[in-house]
């Protein structure tokens, strides 16, 4: 008999329109959440939430490059529902794909706004909710193998996810004496909108890519995989884990690839 391992637990998911955060939303659903999904994809995100047909979840819009779109989120949830119990602070762009010595300077500038501030105020006004309710709350942010290696992803992607792994570990570092666990979830190459729109490529073309340079053989990486991930750190079976970078990448980051001496 299955276990619903989120049972009550009230979820703010960014980026829930699309790829690991919608599926991050039907899977904490399907475990016993309630579920606000923020995204700047206001149709996209009605949809996702409509198609699970549950008044346990609810689409929120909110650009995470404006805090007070942030704040307004968070107090929405807790004058819904009381209190919040865990953050996934997913959503997140690619940025220029352009060499270094042609950086579209004010790509970069989007993508750290994005993909860094966003994070940070996600995690500034959750975590101030928490505090305020003392709930022992469950902060979980989406980096990258490109957060721990260069030459996995574009420039201002890599300096991003670099970015945010320091956040995750500033962030545990304070919030370690309020009960709150912060973590971090890094997917390898993975199908979504962002890999497939930013490489032009079908699904199964990013698949077959991820595949052909993976160490891990024989599974072929799903938004699923990161989601179960993200469920490991919204439940209080990760309830002594924080500080952790938990990479989805079969073993990738920690194998050089070029040469073997086995
Ligand atoms: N797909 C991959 O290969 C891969 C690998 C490693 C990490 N990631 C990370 O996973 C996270 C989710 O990406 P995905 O692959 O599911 O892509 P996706 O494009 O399918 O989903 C990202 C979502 O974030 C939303 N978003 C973008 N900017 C926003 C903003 N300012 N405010 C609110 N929402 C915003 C988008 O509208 C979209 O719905 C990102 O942080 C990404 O960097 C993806």
């Amino acid at each position: 008999m299955s276990k619903l391992r989120l049972d009550g637990k009230v979820a703010l998911i960014t980026g829930a329109a699309s790829g690991i955060g919608e599926e991050t939303v039907r899977l904490f659903i399907e475990h016993g959440a309630i579920v606000v999904g923020a995204d700047v994809q206001d149709e996209l995100g009605q949809k996702v939430i409509q198609s699970l047909n549950t008044d346990k979840a609810t689409y929120h819009h909110c650009d995470v490059r404006d805090e007070k779109q942030v704040e307004e989120t968070v107090n929405f949830i807790v004058s819904k529902y009381g209190k919040i119990d865990v953050l996934f602070s997913n959503a997140g762009i690619i940025g220029p794909l352009t060499g270094i010595l042609e950086l579209d300077i004010q790509g970069f500038d989007n993508t750290m706004a994005t993909n860094v501030r966003g994070v940070a105020a996600t995690i500034k006004h959750a975590g101030r909710a928490m505090v305020e309710k003392r709930t022992r709350g469950s902060i979980i942010c989406t980096t990258s193998v490109a957060s721990s290696i260069g030459g996995a992803g574009p420039h201002a992607y890599t300096v991003s996810k670099h970015a945010v792994l320091g956040l995750v570990r500033t962030a545990c570092s304070e919030l370690g004496g309020f009960g709150i666990r912060v973590n971090s979830v890094s997917p390898f190459g993975v199908a979504t909108p962002l890999s497939c729109k930013a490489y032009d490529l079908e699904p199964d073309q990013v698949e077959a890519n991820t595949s052909c340079v993976s160490n891990l053989k024989g599974v072929v990486l799903k938004t699923r995989h990161v989601a179960e991930a993200a469920l490991f750190f919204a439940s209080d079976e990760s309830g002594y884990i924080s500080g952790h970078n938990l990479v989805i990448d079969g073993g990738f980051t920690v194998v050089n690839h070029s040469y073997s001496a086995v």
